[in-house]
Formats: structure tokens, sequence, C-alpha cells
């Protein structure tokens, strides 16, 4: 059996996480896991149950219901994999501005936190992973054999995101999108729990000049290194 490892990317919003971590696992045969899609579903749960409005979350009953929460993820014909809310193939609903608003909320509740790194790590267990996030080298697998942290100027990261939802037909002015993403990395920096920091032994990556097959290529680098 050839050696398997755990690699971890973590980084801003819309710097490209992943896409550079999806694309090693399919190259590598790992699982890619999204763990910002997972927070992304506790958000939509709490929208959907009338547990979030503008202002305030209802974390008591939310904290009640998150045993009543059940993500999962399947990857679909094309080979992409989709988070399931419930039952519910629920990976569109949850790429809107909204719900990434709502995410950027919940995850700064510690028992939020604490549920979804326990099942990250029982996904990692077999290692053979490839997981993206915010807290991934520091908290989930801060023994990660590979640790990456991507970072991209706010307004490089805005227009890749307003270009991505254009296409989409959202909407949306490119001045609302940058917004939310200084409003995000703010909300990810600054809070009490695990907020996001760079792992000390991660490889920081400026990906805000350089094309993805050349980030492609370092990234392939630094895993074949870690396997010899
Ligand atoms: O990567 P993303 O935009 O899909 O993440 C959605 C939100 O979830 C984001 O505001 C940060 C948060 N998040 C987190 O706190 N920890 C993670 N491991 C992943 C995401």
């Amino acid at each position: 059996m050839s050696k398997k490892i755990v690699v971890a990317i973590d980084g801003y919003s819309s710097c490209g996480k992943s896409t550079m971590a999806k694309e090693l696992a399919r190259t590598s045969g790992y699982i890619y896991v999204d763990t910002g899609a997972m927070y992304r579903a506790v958000s939509l749960y709490c929208i959907e149950n009338g547990l979030m409005t503008d202002t305030k979350i209802d974390a008591e009953t939310l904290e009640k219901q998150m045993s009543d929460i059940h993500i999962s993820f399947q990857t679909n014909s094309s080979g992409k994999t989709e988070v399931f809310l419930n039952g519910e193939n629920v990976e569109s609903k949850i790429r809107t501005l909204i719900v990434a608003n709502g995410a950027s909320r919940v995850s700064a509740l510690g028992f939020v936190r604490k549920e979804l790194v326990r099942q990250q790590q029982l996904m990692g267990q077999q290692k053979g992973i490839v997981m993206d996030g915010r807290d991934i080298g520091t908290v989930v697998f801060p023994d990660a054999e590979l640790k990456l942290f991507l970072t991209a100027s706010p307004e490089i990261r805005a227009q890749r995101r307003y270009d991505e939802m254009k296409a989409k037909g959202e909407n949306i002015s490119y001045e609302d999108v940058l917004a939310n993403v200084i409003e995000r990395d703010d909300r990810d920096v600054n809070r009490a729990e695990s907020p996001l920091r760079k792992a000390d032994d991660a490889i920081e990556l400026d990906n805000s000049n350089i094309t993805q097959e050349e980030q492609r290529n370092i990234l392939k680098t630094l895993f074949e290194e870690k396997l010899l």
C-alpha cells in the first residue's frame, strides 16, 4: 500500500482553496472534504428553521437541535462532490451570499465548531484526504503532513467571486461582493473560537498573481515530496 497523508488547505474566503483541493483529490485518488460547505449547511438549516435573523441567532435552540442536523457528502455522476442536509441535496442552495453570511456567523459558535470538527476528524481517520477550510491545519488536523495557507488580495478574491456569480446569472454588484469578502475576512480572523490563522508549519501561498496552472504545479510538487 502506498503511503497516504492528510492535506490541510486553509485560507481566506474565495481564494481558490476548493479548486486546488478538489483537483489534488481527483489526481491523487484522495477524498475531498469542503468544510465550508458544512458550516453553510448549518447556516441553511438555521435560515430554513427560523433560527436566524439579520441580527440574531437562536443559539440555544440550535444547540439543542445540533443532533438533528445530518450533513453528508455524495459524489454525483460527473464526479463532483455535493453536500446533503438531512438527505436533501443542498449544493446549490448553500452557494448564496445570504447563506455564506450566515455561515460566517454560525461558525463563530463554539458548540457548532466542536461538532463539525468532530465529524471532520472522523472523516480523516484513514488519511488519504484533502480538506479545506479555516482551521484544518490548526485545529482539525494539527498533525497533517502537508499544510497550505492560501492568500490573495480582497479585491482579486471579490473579482473572482463576482465573475463566478455573474456567470450563474446572479444579479449582484462588484462592490457588494467586495464588502461581503471584507466582512467575512474580519469575522473569520477576529472570532474568539478558532480564528483563521496560518499554522506555524503551513506553507503560505499568495495566488494573487499566479496562474491556476502554476498553482497546480506547486501543489503537485509539495504533495509528491511528502510521499517520499
Ligand atoms: O469556505 P466557505 O466560504 O464555504 O466557508 C463558509 C464560512 O464557514 C466562512 O465564513 C468561514 C466558515 N468556516 C470556518 O469557520 N471553518 C472552516 N473550517 C470552514 C469554513
